[in-house]
Parts: C-alpha cells; structure tokens; sequence
C-alpha cells in the first residue's frame, strides 16, 4: 500500500487531490494517525489517505460531490488507539461506535458539513445499522471495505511467499547437505 502511495505520488498529477486534503494532512492530530496500525501493516494514516484517493477518484470521474467525499474519506477513521486493545473509557465494540467518534474528533478540528459529518459517521454500515444518507457516503463504505480487504491480502499474500520460499530453501539446503 506504501508502495502504491508512492508510486501514485509519483505519476500521477495529483495536485487538486493534495490541495483537497492538505489541511487534514498539515495538522498534527491527524499526523499521529501515522503511530497506529489500522490494518496489519498499514497505518491509520495511510489507509485514510488511500480511502480518500479513491473516493477522489471515482467520484469526480462520475460527477459527483468527490471534495466533500475526499475530505470525509481522510478522517473517517480518525481516532488515535489500536483497536485491538480494549479502551477503558470505550462503550460498545470499536466497529460499532469509531464511526460517531472518528467524527466528533473530526468535527472538532476542522469545519466540516452535515454531508461530511453523515458521511464519516455510516462509513461502517452494513456493520452499523445507519445507511449512509448520500451517493459519496455510499461510495465511501464500499472504498473503505475494498481497501482493509486488499490491506489484508497484501499480508496474507507475503506471507504465503514467505513460507513457500522457506520451503524452497529447505529443499534446496538438504539436498545439498546430502550431496556433501
Ligand atoms: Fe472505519
Ligand atoms: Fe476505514
């Protein structure tokens, strides 16, 4: 995924997408996205920023509202803890209630609208109940669910590599102690 950012930082002319974001990415609560791991390797930042450049991609080609769905889609999962560890001061399971608190963190810090906040906050569903109230917040959960899908794989696929190319070395090791 880091790889991908890159390479689309890289080729494509990108400048109205960064000038849509620019704010979230600049301020430091959304900088320290960066310390936590949203799905194996990926950090909460950059699987916002990717969510983001999707939403920015396919909503703009389709004529659609794609800044307000950008600008939804870099905080969606703003919240600053691993979710794997259980929050002390947290009601409910995190994929239930981050979706309300990613936009009151969200809300706090930058002024967003009633379709951004909408947005944010039904980003889960058909995991939460809340159908999104608009075209881009629906667009949003799908992007959202293809990213942690390919995040997860990415992993899963290295490390099948991983094991097939031990299992190689293996072979190729003991055939050679064999030999000698
Ligand atoms: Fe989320
Ligand atoms: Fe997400």
């Amino acid at each position: 995924m880091k790889k991908f950012v890159s390479d689309f930082n890289a080729h494509v002319d990108n400048t109205e997408f960064l000038s849509i974001i620019e704010e979230f990415v600049n301020n430091e609560t959304v900088q320290k996205m960066k310390n936590f791991r949203q799905h194996y390797e990926t950090t909460c930042f950059d699987h916002c920023y990717m969510v983001a450049f999707y939403c920015y991609l396919i909503c703009k080609k389709y004529h659609l509202d794609y800044i307000s769905a950008t600008r939804a889609a870099m905080v969606h999962d703003l919240f600053l803890y691993d979710w794997r560890v259980r929050q002390p001061n947290r009601k409910g399971l995190h994929a239930f209630t981050h979706g309300k608190l990613a936009c009151e963190n969200a809300s706090k810090l930058f002024s967003l609208s009633q379709k951004e906040k909408d947005m944010i906050i039904t980003h889960m569903w058909p995991v939460t109940l809340q159908f999104p109230t608009s075209i881009e917040g629906l667009i949003l959960t799908f992007v959202d669910k293809y990213c942690a899908t390919s995040e997860t794989l990415e992993v899963i696929k290295s490390k099948m590599f991983m094991k097939k190319a031990f299992r190689y070395a293996y072979v190729f090791f003991s055939f050679i102690m064999v030999r000698f």
